[in-house]
């Protein structure tokens, strides 16, 4: 595999190992450094497990042998990021840990060296604050395992470096990961706060004695999550609604807007808003392909199923 990029991992837990597969799959080089000797020992042998069951699935280009050959674990930082085109920090989620990190970064690494952050919710302008290398510093938000869920949120600081932005873009697609820009930074980025939307709604329906827990997601997993394993949900109810998305929030609009009053969100889905996602919408999809594009989404669903089948016979 043609990937030049040698990548610094910062902690060996369940990010760092889980980075370490996705890009050592892809054929960089990977340096892990972690401090905890037992987790150290334990590092290969949970990376080679990973690999192994990527390789049972047929997921693997390359064997695992020649994949963990192009995966180091060792004890030192500056070890790990000697020569990084990229370093991924997968310290636990404290801001004192990573800010002191950051600070021994500056001068352990290239001006040109990525600083990317795997945190879940601090904000790189705070955890590179006073460490010198704020403007080469951004998060990457990843999901849990990256190699299974490749979509990656990178959040810039005010300070980041456009072109600091554009190499981490280049080196996650090379990774075959799908990475977005996160325009600002705000808490949860865009991946935790959908899914806090959807948990914030959970809980009161279980408080109120509306569903079970297990009805629920019930609902999320033979329902809601069928389409949405393969689309999103401004494209789900484009395709749900005759006349797309903008004729969705002119009939369904005020019943949401309801809906958000009873749980005190009292924000409107105003008149130019709807017309912006609409208009990003239309530039997705015309609408003269819509009836095409129905079809597409009953055959993905169907697709799935006959997967699910399928894996139920083999399996019986
Ligand atoms: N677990 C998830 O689902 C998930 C998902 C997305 C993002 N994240 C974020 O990824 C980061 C890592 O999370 P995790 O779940 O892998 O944690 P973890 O506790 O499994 O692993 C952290 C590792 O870092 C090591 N470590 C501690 N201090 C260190 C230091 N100064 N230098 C180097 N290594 C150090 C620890 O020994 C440990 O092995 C966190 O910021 C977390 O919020 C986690």
């Amino acid at each position: 595999m043609d990937n030049q990029a040698t990548i610094a991992i910062i902690g060996g837990g369940s990010i760092g190992v889980a980075f370490a597969v996705v890009f050592a799959r892809a054929g960089a080089t990977v340096r892990i450094q972690e401090p905890a000797l037992e987790r150290r020992d334990a590092v290969l042998p949970d990376i080679t497990r990973r690999l192994q069951t990527l390789d049972n699935h047929g997921l693997l280009e390359d064997n695992v042998a020649t994949i963990t050959q192009r995966i180091q674990i060792v004890a030192e930082l500056a070890e790990a990021v000697a020569d990084a085109d990229l370093v991924q920090e997968c310290i636990p989620e404290n801001l004192e840990f990573k800010q002191q990190l950051f600070t021994k970064l500056a001068d352990l690494t290239e001006d040109t060296c990525v600083i990317a952050s795997s945190t879940s919710f601090i904000p790189s302008s705070q955890s590179s604050a006073d460490t010198g290398v704020a403007d080469r510093t951004l998060v990457a938000h990843p999901g849990n395992p990256p190699y299974a869920i490749p979509v990656i949120e990178l959040v810039p600081n005010p300070q980041t470096r456009n072109d600091i932005i554009q190499r981490a873009e280049q080196l996650y697609t090379a990774a075959g990961m799908s990475p977005i820009r996160v325009q600002q930074e705000i808490e949860g980025f865009v991946f935790n706060r959908l899914q806090g939307a959807l948990l914030r709604e959970a809980y009161a329906l279980v408080r109120d004695g509306i569903a079970s827990v297990e009805d629920i997601d019930t609902v999320v997993r033979d329902g809601l999550g069928r389409r949405w394993a393969f689309m999103g949900p401004f494209e789900t109810v484009d395709l749900n609604t005759r006349g797309g998305i903008a004729n969705h929030a002119k009939n369904m609009g005020p019943s949401y807007h309801r809906m958000g009053l009873e749980r005190g969100d009292t924000s409107v889905w105003t008149t130019d808003l709807v017309a912006e996602v609409v208009a990003q919408r239309r530039q997705q999809l015309d609408l003269s392909d819509w009836e095409d594009r129905v079809s597409w989404r009953d055959e993905q669903l169907l697709a799935r199923i006959a997967q699910q089948h399928a894996g139920t016979k083999e399996s019986l």
